[in-house]
């Protein structure tokens, strides 16, 4: 199937990681959709991408993170958009340092595990069965790596991204054999747009093609791609199918 006639839906593609990569797969003639609880994100995404490929990104605004919401949004996309091939899962935030764990509430904790954890499995349950027994489908996670994040006041962002990177253990173990390939990015690193870049930062436009070729050509299932510097994206991109 060529890249024109692959529909990926980049959940949380709104985001500082989504929109590089929904960039990236427009700019390679995918044709992508964003669902967004924000209609700003959604506008400022259309601005960001490749002008030349505006008419190939629909957007929804609905909240893949609820049960309802993910249905509703599901029903939207299927009528105004079409059949769905692939699935880029980017959903959580940037980066948490509330302070210790003494100094937070519940409240707190459970705003962490809702946003990191509860959105990725909401969505996952309502598009995964799109894809998972087509094997020229994908659906791939992008995550953070738990045990580097230990500093100051980070604990509750720790406990989040190890809950999303169990949750993604769990489903290669309970689905050892898929015909859609699962795979997973787990990013070591922070990641920015060129203008927001820190020292050790990952530009979100080089994550964006890394993830976009995985997701065009990929050659394993129920991968884990661990990306703690730019070099490290290079084994993202080896895995195409040449
Ligand atoms: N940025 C980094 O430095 C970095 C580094 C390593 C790993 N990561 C990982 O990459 C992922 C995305 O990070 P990011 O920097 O792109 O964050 P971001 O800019 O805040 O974007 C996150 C996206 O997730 C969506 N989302 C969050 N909670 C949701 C919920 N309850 N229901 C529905 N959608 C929800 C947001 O949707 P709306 O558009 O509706 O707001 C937004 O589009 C996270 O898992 C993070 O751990 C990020």
């Amino acid at each position: 199937m060529s890249n024109s006639d692959r529909l990926v839906l980049a959940l949380g593609g709104a985001g500082t990681v989504g929109s590089g990569i929904v960039k990236a797969l427009l700019d390679k003639g995918f044709k992508v959709a964003v669902i967004s609880r924000d209609n700003g994100r959604l506008d400022r995404l259309r601005t960001f991408i490749s002008p030349n490929t505006k008419d190939n990104l629909f957007t929804i605004v609905g909240n893949v993170g609820s049960e309802d919401g993910a249905e509703q949004a599901k029903k939207e996309l299927l009528e105004s958009v079409g059949k769905v091939t692939d699935v880029v899962s980017s959903l959580g935030f940037s980066w948490w340092q509330g302070g210790p764990p003494h100094s937070q509430t519940l409240k707190d904790l459970h705003w962490v595990i809702d946003t990191l954890l509860y959105s990725t499995f909401v969505s996952w349950k309502a598009f995964f069965p799109l894809v998972r027994d087509d094997s020229s489908c994908t659906y791939t996670f992008i995550t953070g790596g738990a045990e580097k994040l230990l500093m100051p006041g980070t604990g509750f962002l720790t406990v989040g991204a190890a809950s999303a990177l169990s949750f993604c253990q769990i489903l290669r173990e309970e689905y050892p054999e898929l015909p859609c390939k699962l795979n997973q990015v787990k990013i070591n690193a922070g990641v920015a747009a060129p203008d927001r870049m820190a020292p050790g930062y990952l530009d979100h436009l080089d994550l964006g093609v890394a993830v976009a070729s995985l997701v065009e050509k990929p050659n394993s299932s129920h991968s884990v791609f661990t990306v703690s510097c730019p070099a490290d994206l290079k084994t993202v991109l080896l895995d195409r199918k040449l």
